[in-house]
């Protein structure tokens, strides 16, 4: 296996990125080394197929602990490094913002620093469209527009994005940036508004929604953003940030009204019952309005494009769902109801790390 490409990926045991091992293993000769911590996001059944495949590595620790990290890049020289490893859940981050910087921020310099010195070919790092805070009332966001994040967990990746650009200009590193727009699908931790609702919807509990429901996001199948992934990973050019999302936005409130519909087609469940268990709840602080960006450089120089649609996406991920309740409970069964009560009261009592 000596002249195999060999890809670091972090937090590669997450919702996306374990889509994006799978992926990689499937459609390159590359192997895939998985470092992540296995925070309660961290889920080892997303890659219980691939566990026994001899280009598959898991490496459990934290990308913060440098020791660790040094060791592994010297141990493995890999040709590359896709950073999805961080705390990913706003409301986590309004409750407990410095674990947030110590992930996001330190851990990706960390990374920064031992592919520096062990000079890997690309690093790959995974941003969001929250970057660029609200654009309600402005133009869909460029790749070069300003940076204005609302909460402690865009400012989080915003700093780590500024790195990795630091790290471009001071030391050429081949760094490239994908700021996505929100992904959805099977396997996703239900804190997050889709698999929250159809997990509440399910169990016949009520169904928040903040604020008055009219914020409007980009809703992208996890499984064209994990090709995306691939496409920058393979042929972006370095020190280039691309944007990546469908361009096309629904409110908060509509996508709850068509998963309560799609569970009255595909699970029986009584429609105007669940359309009554919706609750407009106090609003998330710093909750932007609405996230939207121009997202042409993606898909003329990478030819990348979205498949799936959201209705069909949507359909599909309602299905899978219904029928894995029992995953829905494996992954709540630590200290979910506690973060859901500390969240819900929407009191955003502080912890501090
Ligand atoms: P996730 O929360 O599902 O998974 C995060 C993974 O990182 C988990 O496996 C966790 O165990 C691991 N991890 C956390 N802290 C770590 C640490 N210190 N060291 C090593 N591993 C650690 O996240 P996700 O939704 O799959 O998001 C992946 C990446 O994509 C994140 O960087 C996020 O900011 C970004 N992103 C997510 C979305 C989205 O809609 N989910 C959209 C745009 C960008
Ligand atoms: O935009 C990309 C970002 O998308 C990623 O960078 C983040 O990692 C990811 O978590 C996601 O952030 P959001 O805050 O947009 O996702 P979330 O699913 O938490 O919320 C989506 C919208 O739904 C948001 O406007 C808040 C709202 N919401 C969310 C929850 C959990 C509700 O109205 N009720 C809820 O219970």
């Amino acid at each position: 296996m000596s002249n195999v490409k060999t890809v670091l990926v972090t937090g590669g045991c997450g919702f996306i990125g374990a889509r994006f091992v799978r992926h990689l293993l499937q459609h390159t000769d590359y192997r895939a080394v998985n470092l992540d911590k296995l925070t309660y996001a961290g889920d080892l059944e997303r890659l219980r197929d691939v566990h026994s495949d001899a280009r598959y590595q898991l490496v459990s620790g934290d990308i913060g602990d440098r020791q660790l990290v040094q060791q592994l890049f010297e141990h493995e020289r890999p040709w590359a490094v896709v950073n999805f490893a961080a705390e990913s859940h706003v409301d986590r981050s309004i409750l407990d913002p410095g674990l947030f910087l110590q992930t996001n921020v330190i851990g990706t310099q960390v990374l920064l620093e031992a592919a520096r010195t062990c000079r890997v070919d690309r690093f790959v790092q995974v941003s969001t469209d929250e970057v660029y805070g609200d654009t309600e009332g402005r133009e869909p966001s460029l790749e070069d527009s300003p940076l204005r994040a609302s909460s402690p967990y865009s400012a989080s990746k915003a700093a780590a994005d500024l790195l990795c650009l630091a790290y471009r200009r001071t030391y050429d590193m081949p760094v490239l940036i994908v700021r996505s727009s929100n992904n959805y699908g099977s396997f996703q931790f239900p804190e997050k508004l889709i698999p929250l609702i159809i997990r509440n919807s399910l169990k016949r509990q009520e169904l928040p929604v903040y604020g008055d429901g009219g914020q409007r996001r980009d809703w992208l199948h996890v499984d064209d953003s994990t090709r995306g992934f691939l496409d920058v990973l393979r042929a972006g050019r370095p020190g280039e940030i691309y944007n990546m999302g469908t361009g096309s936005l629904r409110t908060n409130i509509e996508i709850v009204r068509e998963i309560c519909a799609l569970l009255a087609r595909r699970a029986g469940l009584d429609l105007d019952g669940l359309l009554s268990h919706i609750r407009y709840v106090d609003d998330r602080p710093g909750h932007d309005r609405c996230y939207e960006m121009n997202t042409r450089k993606i898909r003329k120089e990478l030819g990348w494009t979205p498949e799936v649609t959201l209705d069909d996406g949507l359909e599909m991920t309602v299905q899978w769902y219904v029928d894995h309740q029992h995953w829905l409970e494996h992954v709540v069964s630590v200290d979910y109801q506690a973060y859901y009560d500390a969240v819900y009261a929407r009191t955003w009592q502080q912890k501090q790390s």
